[in-house]
């Protein structure tokens, strides 16, 4: 079977062509609720309506599509922020049960500005499910920071420092909103077993991919914006070696 295969197609309907079962990672970084339109050199979409009836009516049906292609042990990692965090754990636990949680695993990234008005925001949130308690797992290993392990490896904690793109990052592909290789990196391994199938059913730029066949996982797509579908498949094309299969519709 080719290694990846992307598609241009709304995720929900992308979803129902795949067979139950046959996901063993779903991580996603859907649109946020932000309600604005996000632009940079490579792409542009309108995120989701921030009303909170609205991005349920929009986000329920992804949520139980997800659970439906997951393994019987399969795992999702959805990636959001402070605008919906706890609304999606919720309806994430109605679809998975209360068991299913996790993780609430916190991205810290650093960059960004400060406020004179609140803390500064400076993380977002994945949130991290199991279809059933035999689920995959192998900690990753960070640098350690305390004075005793200087120099040392330590297991990952939930809170994991990853310094986002700056504008000048060598990765950088133009797309707004491109999460780092090394986060997904991190992720992918952590959460799906070497051979594994990691569905991404937004995937924009396509990090998530490129991270699952870089390290020997197979990588399925969808994005209904044709420009994540050529910006993607132009990074997935300059991984060596793999068969590849493209296909729009
Ligand atoms: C936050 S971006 C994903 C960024 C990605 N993780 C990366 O590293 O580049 C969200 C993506 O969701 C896509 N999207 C929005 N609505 C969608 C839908 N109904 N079905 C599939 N994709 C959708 C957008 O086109 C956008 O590429």
């Amino acid at each position: 079977m080719a290694s990846w295969r992307i598609e241009r197609s709304d995720a929900v309907r992308g979803m129902a062509s795949l067979e139950s079962g046959s996901v063993d990672l779903c991580y996603l970084d859907p649109p946020f609720g932000t309600g604005r339109t996000h632009a940079a050199a490579r792409g542009r979409f309108a995120d989701a309506a921030s009303e909170p009836h609205a991005y349920e009516a929009f986000m329920r049906p992804w949520i139980d599509a997800i659970h439906r292609v997951l393994t019987p042990h399969g795992i999702v990692l959805l990636h959001c922020d402070w605008r919906h965090v706890h609304r999606l754990r919720l309806w994430l636990e109605e679809r998975f049960g209360a068991e299913g949680f996790v993780n609430h695993i916190v991205w810290r990234y650093g960059l960004g500005g400060s406020s004179a008005r609140r803390f500064a925001r400076k993380h977002d949130d994945i949130l991290f499910f199991a279809k059933g308690s035999e689920y995959f797992f192998e900690p990753p290993r960070v640098p350690a920071t305390s004075a005793r392990l200087r120099g040392r490896m330590k297991k990952a904690t939930d809170v994991l420092d990853v310094p986002s793109l700056n504008n000048m990052a060598h990765e950088r592909c133009g797309w707004p909103t491109q999460k780092p290789l090394q986060l997904l990196d991190l992720l992918v391994r952590a959460c799906c077993r070497p051979g594994g199938l990691v569905l991404d059913p937004c995937f924009g730029s396509g990090t998530s991919l490129i991270a699952a066949v870089a390290s020997g996982r197979r990588a399925r797509g969808f994005d209904v914006d044709p420009a994540a579908v050529a910006v993607a498949e132009d990074r997935l094309r300059s991984l060596d070696g793999e068969p590849r299969l493209r296909t729009r519709t």
